[in-house]
């Protein structure tokens, strides 16, 4: 099979290749998936989990990429819950081969039906964003109806879905960002923004939640502004400063199929949508993640156009 391929961390996404690699096989519990599409995230080739295995193992070179939207093609042994020929997407494990090839391995677990009337590229679009925004809201944040929520990036992939989740909540969302990103934002849900370049972030004033996607610096301020009791929820890493009287949490976003079926329900009804930007095929995926200019957007590629 094809597969985008990474041996070297230093060289970035400019060290991708396309190369021909075995097609994986489904083991106990797995799911063979035909990938139709997939999703990249910049960062991944600068975590630990890309390049060893759940052992700390070297396991390069290794297939990026781990978000996909697909066909099953065959069932590992005592798989349940999924069958052949179904459509499904999700969110596959860190230390395995990703989604940047024909084929992907994935535990059953990690995955959800994928109704007949969602395109593939939405549905790769949205695990990785869309359960990150869910589990940092809801699970970490416990964001509760008539609450404020700040939410950082709100143009960006997950910031966009935290917006418009938190909104549908019953929140009072205020977005951030680059001046230029202030329309997608409030086109998202936010109902105000600030922006990070030219405005004072602590004229917000005090929040229930911050949702943080950016850390260092905005990370240390916005914790000042948790009021009593709140919560300052990062997936920037761990945060650098607490709320004095309040929670910090940082978390690893995990795949769960109930999660997975509440946002595609959601797509479904058109009450959520996710911020697609350049789709490209397998053979043209390489200069599509070492794009000239800067990319609005998730990028998506299209396994199977
Ligand atoms: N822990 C987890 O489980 C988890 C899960 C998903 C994502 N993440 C992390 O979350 C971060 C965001 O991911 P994403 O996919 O949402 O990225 P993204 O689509 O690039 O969104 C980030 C947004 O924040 C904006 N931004 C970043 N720094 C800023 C600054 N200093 N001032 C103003 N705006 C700023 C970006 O604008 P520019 O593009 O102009 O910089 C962009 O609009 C990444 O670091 C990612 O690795 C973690």
């Amino acid at each position: 099979m094809k597969a985008i391929v990474v041996t070297d961390e230093a060289a970035g996404t400019a060290g991708m290749t396309l190369e021909e690699r075995p097609r994986p096989e489904a083991a106990g519990n797995d799911v063979l998936v035909e990938v139709h599409a997939s999703g990249f995230t910049r960062d991944e080739l600068t975590w630990p989990s890309t390049w060893t295995d759940r052992l700390g193992r070297d396991r390069a070179p290794s297939v990026p990429g781990h978000e996909l939207a697909g066909v099953v093609a065959a069932l590992g042994y005592g798989t349940r819950g999924l069958s052949v020929g179904q459509r499904v997407f999700g969110l596959t494990d860190w230390t395995r081969d990703g989604t940047l090839a024909e084929y992907a391995a994935v535990e059953a677990r990690n995955l959800a039906p994928l109704p007949g009337d969602v395109d593939f590229t939405v549905g790769a679009s949205l695990p990785i964003s869309g359960l990150t925004a869910w589990q940092g809201l809801f699970d970490h944040g416990r964001l509760q109806a008539g609450q404020s929520v700040l939410v950082h990036g709100a143009a960006g992939a997950v910031g966009s879905m935290a917006a418009q989740l938190a909104r549908e909540a019953g929140a009072r969302v205020i977005g951030t960002g680059r001046a230029a990103d202030r329309r997608a934002a409030l086109d998202f849900g936010a109902q105000e923004f600030v922006d990070l370049d030219g405005e004072a972030l602590e004229e917000v004033g005090e929040v229930d939640l911050v949702f943080d996607v950016i850390g260092g610096e905005i990370g240390k301020r916005s914790a000042r502004l948790v009021r009593a009791g709140g919560t300052l929820v990062s997936v920037a890493g761990p945060p650098e400063a607490r709320p004095a009287e309040g929670l910090a949490i940082d978390f690893v976003v995990e795949s769960d199929r109930a999660q997975l079926g509440e946002l595609v329900k959601r797509v479904r009804e058109g009450r959520l949508r996710t911020a697609v930007g350049n789709v490209a095929a397998l053979d043209d995926a390489v200069a599509a993640f070492n794009p000239t200019e800067r990319a609005k957007g998730k990028t998506i590629i299209l396994v199977r156009p």
